[in-house]
C-alpha cells in the first residue's frame, strides 16, 4: 500500500513497480519537450486508495500531439485514437494512456458534449466530475496536487461535485456517482444530493443520446459488483425517469448471476437489463437497442410464462423441458429467472444443455445408419435417454438395439 509523507495538501505518494518505470518515462518525455505533464483523474485516486490502475490519464500544458507521439515511441506502444477534443489514446502493453492538453470546458446546453479550449491545470481539474477525480500527480517528484480537497474526501469517503449544476450539465455523471459510491463505499455530500435532485427535477436524463446512456450501462456492467450501482440508481429514482419497471434486489441479483453462469457477454447482459427495466419498445431503444428486438423478446417471454405450470409438472420428463428451453436465447432464459426456477435454469446452463448423445452422427453411420431424419432422431433419442437417466456412458449401443429391435442393422 502507498506510503504517505507529509500532510494532505503536500502529499507525496510512493509509486512502485511498473507504474514507477512508466512515470519516469512520462517525466523524461515531457522534460525533453520542455513542457510539464501530470497524471490526473482515476489513476491518482487509485494510487491513493492503493488499487491497481491500467488506465492512465495525462495532462500536458502544451504540445499534446508531439508529446503523445514521443511517449508512444518511448513506451513502444502506438497511438490508437485521436479524439475530437484533441486527445490521444496510446496503447502500450497492459496500459492505456490518454494524453490531453490542459483545458477549460464549458457546456452550452444540458447533456450536450462540452466545448473545450486550452486552459490552466487548475481549470482542467475544476471541470471534472468529483473532487476525488480532480487530483493531479507530478511524476518528477510524485507530489500530489490537491487543489479542491480531493484527498480529504477520499479519506472521509465523500463523493462531492464541484457545483450544483454538475449533473445537469453532464447527466452521465449520475451513473459515475452510482459506480464510485458503491465501488469505494462513499457517501454523497449535501451539494451532491442537491445536484442530483436538481437534475432529476429538470429531467435531463432523457436528453442523453442512446449511445451515451448505453455506454454508462456497459460501464456499470463492467463493475465487479454491478448490482450495487443499479440499486443505487433505483433508490435515487434515476431509473424511474428512463424506464417504467423497477426490480426487486433479488430479481436483479438472480438474473445477473444466471447471466454470468450462462456465459452472456456484456452486450447480452445489457439486453437483459434493458429487457428487465423497459416497459415499452421505446424504452428499450434508449440503450441503443432495436425496438423490434424488444417485441420479439417479449413474445418469447410470454411463451415461457404461459408454459410455467407445464414446466413445474413432475410428470414431464427432464429431456422434454431441456429440449424446449434450449430453443430460447440465453438472454430470455435469464430474464425468466423471476418466474422459472433459478436453480433449474442454473443446472440447464451448467449441465443439461451440455449433455451430448454419447455417439456422434459418424459413429451411427459406422453402425449402419444412413444420413437423414432417422439419424437425427436417434441422436436426439440418445440425448434424451441420457438426460432422463435411462443410459449411462458406454451404454449407447445397447440402448439403440433395444429401441430399434430388428431395425438395428449392425
Ligand atoms: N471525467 C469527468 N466527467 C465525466 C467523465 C470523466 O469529469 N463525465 C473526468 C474525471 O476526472 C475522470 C477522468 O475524466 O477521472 C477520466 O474518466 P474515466 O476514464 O471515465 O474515469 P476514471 O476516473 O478512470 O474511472 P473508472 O475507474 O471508473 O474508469
Amino acid at each position: 500500500s502507498p506510503i504517505f509523507e507529509n500532510h494532505f495538501e503536500k502529499m507525496v505518494v510512493e509509486i512502485e513497480g511498473d507504474l514507477k518505470t512508466l512515470a519516469d518515462i512520462i517525466n523524461e518525455t515531457a522534460t525533453a519537450l520542455d513542457i510539464s505533464v501530470y497524471l490526473v483523474g482515476g489513476v491518482v485516486r487509485d494510487l491513493v486508495i492503493g488499487q491497481p490502475c491500467f488506465d492512465i490519464d495525462l495532462v500536458v500544458t502544451e504540445k499534446a500531439e508531439e508529446f503523445a507521439k514521443n511517449l508512444a515511441r518511448a513506451l513502444r506502444g502506438k497511438i490508437v485514437k485521436k479524439s475530437l477534443f484533441g486527445t490521444f489514446k496510446i496503447e502500450a502493453g497492459d496500459y492505456v494512456f490518454d494524453v490531453a492538453q490542459a483545458r477549460w470546458e464549458y457546456y452550452e446546453a444540458p447533456a450536450k458534449l462540452p466545448k473545450v479550449a486550452p486552459g490552466p491545470l487548475r481549470q482542467d481539474l475544476w471541470r471534472r466530475d468529483f473532487t476525488i477525480n480532480a487530483l493531479a500527480l507530478y511524476p518528477e517528484n510524485s507530489l500530489i496536487i490537491d487543489l479542491y480537497g480531493g484527498l480529504a474526501d477520499i479519506f472521509a469517503r465523500k463523493l462531492r461535485v464541484f457545483h450544483v449544476l454538475s449533473f445537469v450539465e453532464d447527466p452521465t455523471r449520475i451513473f459515475r456517482a452510482a459506480r464510485y459510491t458503491t465501488r469505494f463505499n462513499l457517501e454523497l455530500t449535501g451539494t451532491t444530493i442537491r445536484a442530483l435532485e436538481l437534475a432529476l427535477k429538470l429531467e435531463v436524463l432523457n436528453l442523453l443520446t442512446p449511445a451515451r446512456l448505453r455506454n454508462e450501462f456497459l460501464r456499470i456492467l463492467e463493475e465487479r459488483d454491478p448490482v450495487a450501482p443499479l440499486l443505487f440508481l433505483q433508490k435515487h429514482k434515476v431509473l424511474h425517469q428512463l424506464f417504467s419497471l423497477t426490480l426487486e434486489e433479488n430479481e436483479i441479483k438472480s438474473s445477473l448471476y444466471l447471466a454470468e453462469k450462462a456465459g452472456l457477454d456484456i452486450r447480452e447482459k445489457l439486453e437483459l437489463l434493458a429487457l428487465l427495466y423497459a416497459g415499452t419498445p421505446e424504452e428499450f431503444a434508449k440503450l441503443e437497442l432495436s425496438p423490434q428486438k424488444f417485441e420479439n423478446y417479449q413474445k418469447q417471454l410470454k411463451i415461457l410464462a404461459e408454459k410455467r405450470s407445464w414446466f413445474f409438472d413432475s410428470r414431464v420428463s427432464l429431456s422434454e423441458k431441456v429440449f424446449f428451453l434450449e430453443k430460447f436465447p440465453k438472454v430470455i432464459l435469464c430474464a425468466a429467472a423471476s418466474f422459472l426456477e433459478e436453480d433449474f435454469l442454473l443446472r440447464c446452463f451448467k449441465n443439461y444443455f451440455k449433455v451430448k448423445p454419447g455417439l456422434s452422427g459418424e459413429d451411427l453411420k459406422k453402425l449402419g445408419f444412413k444420413s437423414g431424419p432417422l439419424l437425427g432422431e436417434m441422436l436426439k433419442r440418445l440425448r434424451a435417454a441420457k438426460l432422463d437417466g435411462q443410459i449411462k456412458d458406454g451404454e449407447e449401443e445397447i440402448f439403440l438395439k433395444k429401441e430399434l429391435g430388428d431395425g438395428f442393422s449392425s
